[in-house]
């Protein structure tokens, strides 16, 4: 099971969203994490074949994907970022439809329907409409169409966007679950989304992969380092000047900064040890959106 990316490029003249990415995928659960632009949305499309490259090459197994075609997309389960379709469907009729379109047979659509329903705890709402679910709900629903024909090659692209902290969670445990097996590659601009539950993590910046690895690999390849560093209040804004500044906490006589730095900042700064969130930090030069995708941690 090896999904192979070789110099894989979108360019859409004003905007080279992909830019000659090369990566093999194996079973597993990959985090794609980027900021806004980075090109995850458009690097996902094209894995879909939804989407040309403008040059490189997509292979499944050693076969190019877009010449198996209807064989490829047979393997691949879509959660596409912007889901919203079929507002007047109700949640078991969505996805019985999307069953027929995938080909299942009605017998086989129904029961397997029922398992996806059970699987994301999405059984007590089946009988409500598309658009009267919460984010969450969606979302699971989102799911649900994306693994009714088992695929061995699912793609979820933002899953997390507009979650509260407890469908996340509910969301993570849902993915640890699919991940047997296949390939699971999921986006997210939100550090706290992937780290658990993705083996692999890759960072993408401006269209290139700028970095990859385990939580653990990318932390030791980190040249930035979290430091400890009391200062007097009227120099945080000096410190925000110079340093990356992962966090401010203001006592009543100074300030404490947690700094990212490859050397000490100054004398008597602590080390700390460096979390993925220091990482995506030192790539992107701002944190990672927050629990609410809104920017804030
Ligand atoms: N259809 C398109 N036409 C022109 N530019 C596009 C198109 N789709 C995306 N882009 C641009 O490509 C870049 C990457 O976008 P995208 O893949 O959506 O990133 P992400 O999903 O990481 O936010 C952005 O600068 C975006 O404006
Ligand atoms: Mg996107």
């Amino acid at each position: 099971m090896e999904l192979k990316i070789t110099k894989l490029t979108k360019d859409f003249r004003k905007t080279l969203a992909v830019d000659q990415v090369s990566y093999a995928f194996q079973s597993g659960v990959y985090g794609l994490l980027g900021i806004n632009g980075a090109g995850k949305t458009t690097l996902m499309r094209m894995l879909t074949t939804l989407l040309n490259p403008t040059s490189g090459t997509i292979t499944w197994d050693g076969e190019d994907v877009f010449q198996m075609d209807k064989d490829y997309r047979r393997l691949l389960g879509y959660l596409p970022q912007d889901f919203g379709a079929y507002p007047d469907f109700t949640v078991q009729d969505y996805l019985m439809y999307i069953a027929t379109l995938k080909g299942l047979k009605p017998a086989a659509a129904k029961s397997r329907v029922a398992e996806m329903l059970h699987l994301t705890s999405m059984a007590q709402f089946k009988g409500k409409k598309m658009k009267a679910l919460s984010g969450g709900m969606k979302r699971r629903a989102g799911i649900a169409q994306a693994v009714l024909n088992d695929p061995k090659i699912l793609i979820l692209d933002e899953p997390t966007a507009g979650l509260d902290p407890s469908e996340r969670i509910r969301f993570r445990n849902l993915i640890s679950e699919l991940a047997a097996d296949r390939i699971v590659l999921l986006s997210t601009h939100i550090v706290s989304d992937v780290e658990s539950v993705a083996s692999q993590i890759i960072l993408m910046k401006a269209g290139q992969f700028v970095a990859t690895g385990t939580t653990e690999e990318l932390i030791a390849s980190c040249p930035d380092k979290g430091w400890l560093c009391n200062v007097p209040k009227a120099e945080v804004y000096a410190y925000h000047q110079k340093y990356r500044v992962a966090n401010v906490k203001t006592l009543s006589d100074h300030a404490q900064l947690r700094i990212l730095s490859k050397e000490s900042p100054m004398p008597g700064a602590i080390p700390e040890e460096t979390s993925l969130e220091d990482v995506f930090l030192s790539y992107f030069g701002e944190r990672s959106g927050g629990e609410d995708g809104n920017g804030m941690v």
